[in-house]
């Protein structure tokens, strides 16, 4: 067996179960961004990539897929092992899924634990009457671009530092796609003196609606109930326009979004974000992983 990067070639023609992970070919934008197969004779037997997020330099992201007529004959955790040979920084691996996947028994077998659990994310937007209205909550467009995106950033670096700390660059990777992808008019903030103190964003690049929310600090004064009446304004929107559900996208770790998604019935499976060991050493030092 050899180890060899993938190719624009290899992309193009990629089978199905290649197409498992993100596949572009190797070091698509630096050298914390690598692409390697397996292969055996001329079949391509494994592929494995890893990356750094543009927003978290601290650990890999890392996908594999292994041919699924060569499955458990070892060739995921080998090819585990040679991503961390090709590691430019000594940092360790991150893997995402639902809890009852294949692929976090995989991650677990390597190793890994849990550093992040998302709730069921399935909300019905008929479900917000549980939520009370609160006078400091107005809608988003009351807000300038600049301001909303910079409240963002607050909120996004305080619910990730314990768990996955943002790099030094991250807030124009962060915020690349805000004024595309946010719904101006269904978000929600709380100004308090003057200052937006709690948000509640809807997206509407996807369907049903992605709806974060969340305050500007660890320690907001009625975080909990300025929370609520943002997610409040922000389902009333959507039921005013006939939209059922919407997708909840937060943290068990986040304080005062937490309690009030729960008031909310949700559905749906557990999401877990797991820290994989790497084996082993790792390839020649490079500069910063934030790309
Ligand atoms: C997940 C995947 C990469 C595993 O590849 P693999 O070559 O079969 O894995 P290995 O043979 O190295 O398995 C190592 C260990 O992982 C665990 N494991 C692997 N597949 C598993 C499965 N389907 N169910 C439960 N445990 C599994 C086992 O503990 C296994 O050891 P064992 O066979 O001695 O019990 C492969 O199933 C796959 O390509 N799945 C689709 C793509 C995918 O989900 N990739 C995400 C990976 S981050």
């Amino acid at each position: 067996m050899t180890y060899r990067p993938v190719t624009q070639d290899d992309v193009d023609r990629a089978p199905k179960w290649m197409r498992a992970v993100p596949l572009r070919a190797d070091q698509w934008r630096d050298a914390h961004t690598r692409a390697i197969v397996e292969t055996d004779g001329d079949d391509v037997v494994a592929v494995g990539m890893l990356w750094t997020s543009r927003v978290h330099g601290d650990r890999y992201w890392s996908e594999i897929a292994v041919d699924p007529a060569r499955r458990r004959r070892g060739h995921g955790r080998a090819m585990l092992a040679h991503l961390s040979m090709l590691r430019a920084a000594d940092i360790p691996f991150m893997a995402r899924g639902y809890v009852d996947e294949e692929r976090l028994s995989f991650c677990r077998s390597l190793g890994a634990h849990t550093i992040q659990i998302v709730p069921p994310a399935e909300v019905a937007v008929a479900q917000r009457v549980a939520l009370a209205a609160h006078p400091a909550v107005h809608g988003a467009a009351e807000r300038s671009w600049d301001e909303l995106a910079a409240h963002n950033t607050e909120v996004y670096a305080w619910t990730h530092a314990a768990w996955s700390p943002v790099g030094p660059d991250f807030a124009d990777a962060l915020n690349e796609d805000f004024t595309d992808e946010l719904d101006l008019e269904a978000s929600s903030i709380a100004i308090v003196d003057g200052r937006i103190v709690a948000n509640c964003l809807v997206y509407h690049d996807s369907s049903p609606p992605v709806v974060t929310a969340e305050t500007s600090a660890a320690d907001t004064p009625d975080g909990e109930r300025l929370v609520e009446g943002c997610v409040r304004r922000s389902l009333d929107e959507l039921a005013a326009r006939g939209v059922a559900e919407a997708e909840f996208d937060g943290h068990v770790s986040d304080p005062h979004f937490l309690p009030v998604w729960t008031r909310l019935a949700p559905a749906g499976r557990w999401f877990h974000l797991v820290e994989v060991p790497a084996a082993g050493g790792m390839g020649p030092a490079v500069d910063s992983p934030h790309g």
